[in-house]
């Protein structure tokens, strides 16, 4: 606004400076022009004659005063408000010397403001003369500064209407911030339930509803580990209880008593570490650089996985079906993932019976399955086998914790894909178990070269 205002003031100064000098222009050639006295109709021959007729006809505005000089002696002037009190001071007079060869001299008098000066010099018509135009500039000067004062007032009160709306639309607007900031602080690691109320449809609220989602998340991950630590603590609990019961009971000097626990005790912490092993994989599962995933060659992996999985017993092992191309896995887990497949079909099946490894590829999807012909995984059960330390119908003998399909349905999800279960044979008995490893597969590649 003060911007603005000065402005306004430079370019209203500049056009009264451009109007004046305009009007001085216009006097100066009216003068010139006027060259035959009307009295004699012959060209003047006397300065006091000349501007005597140019005086008598010439009207000129409130704030412009003609003043005609004969040999350096006032001849007359046009009536004017400050008439006499102009010409009679100082100032006037030193302006009328500096420009006496014609020009204009500006003069800044406390009484007048300012006033223009301009000389018009007359020389030929036999004897020295001058016209003298004097300009009051003070009124124009006086309207401006009138009319800036107002432009002020109005600016002022404009600005503090302005910042008074301001100040109370802020407060409004930034009232669900200040929700925000204090919800949020009153939310700690150990409650992660409180929720940010989700009210209106700006930009705030998207804000709040992005905070809620993320405060969900956060709460869903810290349920998720505590219940880990809690399912964990709890299974390593056991085995420490046995070890426990074991050396509590045993005799140690009947050597063979002593050589019987040892070995039931190594065996159980051979089950221990195994434990602790899989809820190691599983935790990390959750971080990033679980995965290293790099090209590997269907055609390869596939009888590679079979001629591994072998050596878990003596079964029929057959391959199924072998897909061709390149996917981007890593290679690592997801022999991890079918060999845990393959442990479990050997669990549930008896020598001769047969396990089969197949993968195929369509449509931007890799199946990777493990069937087998032992007696299946019952419908109600097949939600819980792939949570932490869930079991379904057991051998006896089954030494398993239920890990090993969810660090399976962990490998897969951090590939971006699922595990499911079904039937091998549908309808048949027994019906058979065959779980599929679903991953998204980049686009096929094709290589120039043929495969061997
Ligand atoms: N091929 C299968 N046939 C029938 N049931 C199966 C088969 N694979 C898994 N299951 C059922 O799913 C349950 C969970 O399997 P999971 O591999 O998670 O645990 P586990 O084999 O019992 O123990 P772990 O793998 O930790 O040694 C098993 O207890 C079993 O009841
Ligand atoms: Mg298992």
């Amino acid at each position: 606004m003060a911007g603005a205002g000065l402005l306004v003031h430079a370019l209203e100064s500049a056009r009264i400076e451009r109007a004046v000098n305009e009007q001085i222009d216009q006097e100066i050639a009216e003068f010139r022009e006027l060259r035959i006295d009307p009295n004699t109709g012959q060209a003047f021959d006397d300065v006091g004659r000349l501007l005597n007729v140019f005086l008598s006809r010439n009207v000129p505005d409130d704030d412009e005063m003609l003043v005609g000089y004969v040999r350096g002696e006032r001849a007359e002037r046009t009536a004017n408000r400050y008439g006499q009190e102009v010409l009679d001071e100082p100032a006037y007079q030193q302006a009328l010397a500096d420009a006496a060869g014609g020009g204009t001299e500006v003069l800044d008098s406390e009484q007048f403001g300012e006033v223009w000066v301009t000389v018009v010099p007359v020389s030929n018509t036999g004897s020295q003369g001058s016209l003298v135009i004097v300009n009051f500039l003070a009124d124009e000067h006086v309207e401006l500064d009138r009319t800036l004062r107002t432009y002020t007032l109005v600016a002022l009160l404009s600005l503090g209407l302005i910042t008074t709306i301001a100040a109370f639309q802020s407060g409004r607007l930034l009232a669900p911030l200040r929700v925000l900031e204090e919800t949020a602080r009153d939310i700690t690691a150990t409650d992660l339930s409180r929720r940010i109320p989700e009210q209106g449809n700006d930009d705030i609220t998207d804000l709040t509803r992005t905070i809620n989602r993320m405060l969900e998340r956060l709460d869903a991950g810290f349920t998720a580990q505590r219940q880990f630590l809690d399912d964990a603590g709890h299974e390593l609990r056991t085995p420490l209880t046995v070890l426990r019961g074991h050396l509590e009971l045993l005799d140690p000097d009947d050597p063979d008593e002593v050589r019987e626990t040892r070995n039931l005790l190594l065996s159980e912490s051979d089950r221990m570490s195994r434990l602790v092993g899989d809820l190691i994989v599983l935790a990390k599962s959750r971080r990033p650089d679980f995965l290293a995933p790099a090209p590997v060659d269907l055609a390869t992996l596939t009888p590679t996985l079979l001629a591994t999985a072998r050596g878990l017993g003596d079964r029929d092992w057959q391959l199924d079906e072998v897909a061709d191309g390149t996917v981007e896995v890593d290679e690592q887990r997801i022999t991890q993932a079918v060999l845990q497949l393959a442990d479990n079909a050997v669990k549930h099946t008896s020598p001769g019976d047969t396990v089969a490894i197949g993968s195929a590829r369509d449509r931007g999807v890799l199946r990777l399955w493990v069937r087998d012909t032992g007696p299946g995984v019952p419908e109600h059960h097949r939600d819980a086998i792939f949570e932490r330390f869930g079991r379904g119908d057991v051998r006896p003998g089954d030494e398993g914790f239920g890990l090993g399909l969810s660090i399976v349905r962990a490998i897969a999800e951090a590939h971006g894909g699922t595990v499911t279960v079904s039937d091998a044979r549908p309808g048949g008995t027994p019906p058979g178990a065959r779980f599929e490893l679903v991953l998204p597969a980049t686009p096929e590649e094709t290589s120039p070269w043929p495969r061997s």
